[in-house]
């Protein structure tokens, strides 16, 4: 059986605990495929895998591999196919007696987190690793964990694969249609409320939804605020924020880069702008992405991007730059 490493941080928390029964049950990888899990979590909560350990040894899956946990990030990236970096410290939490309010100080301290991942991933990782940073502010950490692994045969995400579910549920609940009708929902920009999810690039038979909807109103306020503020929206009803969601969305980015993309479709994800779409390069960005048949991740060329997305382009765009000067000490 050919054998897969798969490291997630975080793998304690919420999103670990949907996400790995999947990673394990031969849903992500295939069933003839054996997973072998590095769960890696804080020197505080690692005693807390063994728990997680046992109920995956109770799953019984025919592929689930050696699972082991660490709280060494180097040890535990030695050999790793794919990383999932869903770990990192929220908003809020209170830190030294300060709570932890301002993107600028949470960029500061998840900066430290993702330069020790990148490093560590970069020297011990497999050459053509893939690594999905969930962890929040996903593009930023991304951008830092790249620029630390220094090591160009790797690809670096950070997740959008949740916005672009979220927006094609809302197309699916307002035009009635199956949400496996639609089709190239792409997430432009930043993982936070400036992302531009793009509807007149979104197809349904060929066919562009924001056309097939024809209600400016409803796609430029309703729909907009509602994908932008779902986020929020979840952690006001649940009280703590999305994790089968976010887990499942985890899982079909990792799946959308093991079998070529169909022509008219896409997934969404970002990676580093190399100036595709007028984007400066150097940031993390929310593009089109395509597998291809000898499995290669590109952009998307050629989609047309009007005026108005272009405005909403822009300020994604600047809250990315912004970002980056934010952590320009550490990359
Ligand atoms: N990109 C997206 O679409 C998306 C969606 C939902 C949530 N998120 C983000 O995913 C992250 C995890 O969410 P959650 O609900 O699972 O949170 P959680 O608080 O339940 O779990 C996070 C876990 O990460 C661990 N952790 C913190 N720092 C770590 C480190 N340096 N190394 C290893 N583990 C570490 C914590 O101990 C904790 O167990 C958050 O940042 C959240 O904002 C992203």
């Amino acid at each position: 059986m050919k054998e897969i490493n798969v490291l997630v941080t975080g793998a304690a928390g919420q999103i670990g605990y949907a996400l790995l029964p999947r990673l394990a049950s031969g849903e992500t990888f295939g069933s003839d495929v054996l997973v072998n899990l590095r769960l890696v979590e804080i020197p505080q909560v690692v005693e807390k895998l063994t728990g997680t350990i046992m109920e995956l040894e109770d799953c019984g899956f025919n592929t689930l591999g050696k699972v082991e946990a660490f709280s060494d990030i180097y040890e535990a990236s030695k050999d790793v196919d794919w990383a999932l970096l869903v770990g990192s410290i929220p908003r809020g939490i209170t830190i030294n007696g300060k709570k932890i309010e301002e993107r600028g100080d949470l960029l500061k301290i998840n900066g430290g987190i993702f330069t020790d991942q990148g490093k560590a991933i970069g020297e011990n990782g497999k050459k053509d690793a893939k690594i999905l940073v969930v962890g929040n502010p996903a593009n930023t950490n991304a951008l830092i964990g790249m620029i630390h692994a220094n090591n160009s045969n790797q690809t670096w995400m950070a997740m959008t694969a949740l916005d672009a579910n979220r927006a094609k549920a809302q197309v699916a609940i307002k035009l009635n249609v199956a949400i496996s009708e639609i089709n190239q929902m792409i997430i432009w920009g930043n993982h936070s409320p400036t992302m531009y999810p793009d509807l007149e690039n979104a197809n349904i038979n060929g066919k562009s939804v924001a056309s097939l909807i024809n209600d400016n109103d409803w796609i430029k306020n309703d729909f907009l605020e509602t994908v932008q503020q779902r986020g929020k929206a979840i952690i006001d009803a649940r009280g703590a924020s999305s994790a089968a969601s976010a887990a499942n969305a985890a899982i079909e980015t990792v799946k959308a880069t093991l079998s070529p993309t169909e022509d008219g479709d896409c997934f969404s994800a970002a990676v580093i702008s190399d100036g595709s779409y007028d984007i400066p390069k150097g940031i993390i960005y929310g593009f089109p992405l395509k597998t291809t048949t000898d499995g290669k991740i590109q952009i998307i060329q050629g989609l047309e991007i009007n005026s108005y997305a272009k405005e909403k382009l822009e300020i994604t765009t600047k809250e990315l730059l912004e970002e980056k000067e934010a952590i320009s000490e550490i990359i």
